[in-house]
């Protein structure tokens, strides 16, 4: 199979779908791979270090596209490139895709007729994502680090150290969302010396929070009403929430907003998948917070685009058994022997295969053959 690792192209992403030690154990399978000149550039792979395990450099990324049977990527397709989605038509595209959010990038790919594969909904027996798991870690991770800087003034903020110092409080932080982000947040938050309280509307989730974190957190069950009450007097909010495949829920409304304390700093790391405040739009990392009533709102879609250096190794250690099975299978039997990775096909053949992303966007779909 020839395998293509194209260059990101999303604003301040400077991850990379594959490192040397990847393209080795493909290249040692016989397959071929082609890397785009300067593809790991931002997480300070060079060029020669994937010449140097076997990977053939091109220039120019149409060629790439053109010949690749799986094209390896870390973020969606870019409006720049949903041309060269068609240029290969049996190409499997294998990416994080987060399609219930963006009608557009759906559409591209329908039209391509193509296949694309999601590295986020790739779901374990135990309803675990193995391919989110690593990102949520990093982005759930920085989340209260970026909140910290943002209290401050430098940052935008109202000026409050997130830890407090002795006679002055700390902050208290409200995390929505027990998950693998919301308790790497949690982690960091407490570790910072702040206040936290975890939500969750998983009873069980909750329980292990409880259990890992010995009293160092409260945990609330999640309803609007705890989501308004544990908002009311928070100075963080991080919204950490997924329901898999389907657009993020709406929790934290513009009216809860204007009743928080001023100054406020709400991180959205749902917003990839839509967004889990009303207000939340996709923010970059060169321009990452906008105000909402007297807030910051925080909602960079690819955190972990800041931290290449540990996002391209943390990302590549996990795709890469199944990018190994896609290219010694081909992905539909790979799919069919393994139903985690089945669960990851999004659209094929010009049909949407995924339920949620189907009903996020109102269209037909139907189950892989
Ligand atoms: N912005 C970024 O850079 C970035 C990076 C990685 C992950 N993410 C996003 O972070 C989000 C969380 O990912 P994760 O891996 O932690 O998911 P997860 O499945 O591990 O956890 C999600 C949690 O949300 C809870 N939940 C769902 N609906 C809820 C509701 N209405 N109220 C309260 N809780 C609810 C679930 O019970 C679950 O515990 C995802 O949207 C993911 O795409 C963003």
């Amino acid at each position: 199979m020839i395998v293509g690792v194209p260059r990101e192209r999303k604003e301040d992403e400077y991850r990379v779908a594959l490192t040397p030690a990847g393209v080795r154990e493909l290249t040692d399978r016989g397959h071929r791979v082609l890397v785009e000149q300067g593809a790991g550039e931002g997480s300070a792979l060079a060029d020669r270090r994937f010449m140097a395990t076997g990977a053939t450099l091109v220039s120019n990324p149409d060629e790439l596209w053109a010949a690749a049977d799986l094209v390896l990527k870390v973020k969606e397709p870019e409006p720049e490139e949903y041309g060269r989605l068609g240029l290969h038509r049996d190409q499997v595209l294998f990416t994080y895709l987060h399609l219930a959010a963006s009608r557009a990038v759906t559409e591209a790919l329908l039209t391509a007729g193509n296949t694309a594969i999601g590295y986020e909904t790739v779901r374990l027996p135990d309803g675990s994502l193995p391919l989110l798991t690593p990102m949520s870690e990093v982005a759930g991770r920085m989340a209260p680090l970026v909140s910290a800087h943002h209290l401050m003034r430098p940052g935008g903020g109202r000026g409050s150290l997130i830890c407090g110092v002795p006679g002055v409080g700390c902050a208290n932080v409200t995390i929505i969302g027990a998950g693998v982000a919301g308790m790497a947040a949690a982690t960091i938050a407490v570790g910072l010396h702040a206040r936290v309280r975890v939500l969750d509307r998983d009873l069980e989730r909750l329980r292990r929070a409880d259990h890992h974190f010995r009293g160092a957190l409260d945990t609330v069950a999640s309803s609007a009403h705890a989501v308004e009450e544990a908002c009311l007097d928070a100075d963080v909010v991080i919204g950490a929430v997924l329901v898999v495949g389907a657009r993020a829920p709406m929790l934290v409304s513009d009216d809860l907003v204007a009743r928080m304390p001023e100054g406020s700093v709400l991180v959205d790391l749902s917003v990839d998948q839509g967004g889990c405040f009303q207000s939340s739009r996709p923010t970059t990392h060169s321009d990452p917070t906008f105000p909402v009533h007297g807030s910051l709102f925080y909602c960079v879609a690819n955190m972990p685009g800041a931290v290449p250096h540990t996002s391209t190794h943390a990302l590549a250690n996990a795709t890469l058994p199944y990018t190994l099975a896609i290219a010694e299978h081909g992905w539909r039997d790979a799919a069919r022997s393994d139903p985690s990775l089945a669960a990851g096909v999004n659209v094929s053949g010009g049909a949407v295969v995924l339920q949620p992303v189907a009903e996020a966007h109102g269209l037909p779909w139907r189950s892989l053959p």
